[in-house]
């Protein structure tokens, strides 16, 4: 309902669709839960629909009206065009500095001075304070789109691995294979399981789970705020967060300020299992002789993905491409890519 509305009030055109979502399974266990799901709706007054899922059959499913697609490129740019701000991007943090209460944040070449930072993130970048690599595992998922007109839809699996069907405009958007990727980093594999002559894209994508699956929205020191851990559903998390992060610094109170704290606690089966790919990641790492081949963030081992013709870390998901330039964080440097 928030972005409606601002979509609305600014009159942005990105594509924004009603449409019916679904979500299945197989598993007789999850259909308890899925149940669970729908009770939960029923009692908030939200219209159920059981087991009218189209295109894909499957033991159980719940559908629900009043849910929206939209192109979130457009959505951003609409945004961007009604700010008077000027944003820099592709400008990486490479330190942050206390100077008395200010922070001094270094670019390459340049230093930017502010009283607060908010660092929204796909994945922290440093280790300390927070711990991140503790906190979180990567799970990592192929998608292919195609063109085919049907009707709009939105699907998503209850039950591991995650399959999900989306349209947007005459394109079907098809994304399987979800795994953590402490378990599986066999691109080739995966991608040859959703390949056929109609497809016209396919893209990998990795996203952050955190043990309970809500992301971590708060302060993590002084005037730093951090949001991040958007568990697949960036959309939505992203614009909570915003508001989140708006209250936290007007002092406001909000019922999701306790609920996002990243300070709050975690099981310890969890701590060891979610740092499972980091573990193995270090110790490739530091059994392999060459010190080129490792991610610049914490030394991890680089693995090449074959398909996408890019360098990736196992550990916690940056990615280098073929000339060995960052393209997606933690790390915020570039790998020599003559010496691996
Ligand atoms: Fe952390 Fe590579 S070691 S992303």
């Amino acid at each position: 309902n928030i972005i409606k509305e601002i979509i609305k009030n600014n009159n942005i055109d990105c594509d924004f669709e009603k449409t019916k979502t679904y979500v299945f399974t197989n598993n007789n266990k999850d259909i308890k839960n899925i149940k669970k799901i729908k009770d939960f709706l029923i009692n908030n007054k939200i219209k159920v629909y059981e087991n009218d899922m189209p295109i894909l059959k499957y033991k159980y499913s719940i559908g629900v009206d009043n849910t929206y697609l939209f192109n979130p490129i457009k959505y951003i740019n609409g945004l961007l065009n009604k700010m008077n701000n000027e944003i820099y991007e592709n400008t990486n943090i490479e330190k942050i500095e206390k100077d008395n209460k200010r922070y001094i944040c270094y670019t390459k070449n340049n230093k930017i001075i502010c009283n607060k930072i908010i660092l929204a993130t796909h994945y922290p970048y440093f280790i300390m304070p927070y711990f991140f690599p503790l906190k979180g595992y990567l799970e990592k998922s192929y998608i292919v789109s195609y063109k085919k007109k049907i009707d709009n839809i939105s699907l998503i699996s209850y039950s591991k691995p995650i399959t999900s069907i989306r349209t947007y405009l005459d394109n079907i958007i098809y994304l399987k294979e979800s795994h953590n990727i402490c378990n599986e980093v066999d691109d080739k594999k995966h991608f040859d399981k959703l390949l056929n002559n109609k497809i016209e894209h396919i893209w990998s994508n990795i996203d952050i789970i955190t043990n309970d699956y809500i992301p971590y929205v708060g302060y993590i020191k002084d005037n730093i705020i951090i949001a991040t851990g958007y568990n697949t559903w960036g959309m939505t998390n992203s614009i909570i967060s915003s508001v989140v992060i708006k209250d936290i610094i007007n002092n406001k109170e909000n019922e999701y300020i306790k609920l996002f704290n990243p300070k709050r606690s975690k099981k310890l089966n969890r701590i060891i299992s979610d740092s499972c790919s980091t573990i193995k990641g270090y110790i490739e790492g530091f059994k392999n002789s060459n010190i080129k081949s490792k991610c610049p963030h914490v030394k991890c081992k680089l693995i090449y993905n074959e398909i996408e013709n890019t360098y990736d870390c196992p550990c916690h998901g940056s990615r280098f491409d073929k000339n060995g330039k960052v393209i997606k964080g933690p790390s915020n440097k570039d790998i020599m890519i003559d010496k691996i």
